[in-house]
């Protein structure tokens, strides 16, 4: 199985990746909307011999912008719990890493997101709509949320996903 960044062939793969990970077309919907506005900072694919079977995103934020959201990670109901959502996620955190992000922030299970290093103590100094112990952080550099408070914008298709 390789990690591999997205190419326009893959984008029906993607979706129908998401669709079949959720259960629902909204998530597939939100990655397509933040790829035609740009805000995309990089997308993953797990491909194995018979093709696209996870897709993770790290798109930017409108506030901060030296931060990147995680979401949606989506892995094909038949290959769940083998190891593949992990990689997609961990090879995204060196990539982010490597491209000098500051930090990461994901709304998700805390049970599932902690392994990665997520805390919700680190998020808690942040506003968001979103329940505490499901939103959580990463710091990728040291004490790079340390001066770092207040609002959090998510890019516009994540509060148009919102309101509907
Ligand atoms: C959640 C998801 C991305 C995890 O990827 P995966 O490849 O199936 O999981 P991994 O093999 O990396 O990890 C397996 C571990 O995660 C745990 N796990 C899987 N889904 C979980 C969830 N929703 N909540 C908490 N823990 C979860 C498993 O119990 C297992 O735990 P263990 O290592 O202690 O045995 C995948 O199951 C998925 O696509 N689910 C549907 C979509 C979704 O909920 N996405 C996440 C929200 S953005």
């Amino acid at each position: 199985m390789i990690i591999r960044n997205e190419t326009a062939d893959d984008i029906p793969a993607i979706r129908r990746v998401i669709c079949a990970a959720f259960d629902q077309s909204a998530e597939a919907d939100l990655v397509d909307s933040l790829r035609d506005c740009g805000a995309i900072a990089f997308s993953l694919v797990a491909q194995d011999q018979t093709g696209i079977v996870g897709h993770v995103l790290y798109s930017r934020f409108q506030v901060p912008q030296h931060c990147l959201a995680l979401a949606p990670v989506s892995v094909a109901p038949q290959c769940q719990n083998t190891g593949i959502g992990s990689k997609l996620i961990r090879e995204g955190l060196a990539r982010a890493r490597q491209e000098n992000w500051q930090a990461v922030f994901v709304l998700g299970e805390p049970d599932y997101y902690q392994r990665f290093g997520f805390s919700a103590r680190m998020a808690d100094k942040f506003d968001t709509p979103y329940p505490k112990p499901y939103f959580m952080a990463l710091e990728l550099v040291p004490d790079a949320l340390k001066q770092c408070s207040g609002e959090i914008i998510y890019a516009e298709p994540f509060l148009a996903l919102e309101e509907n």
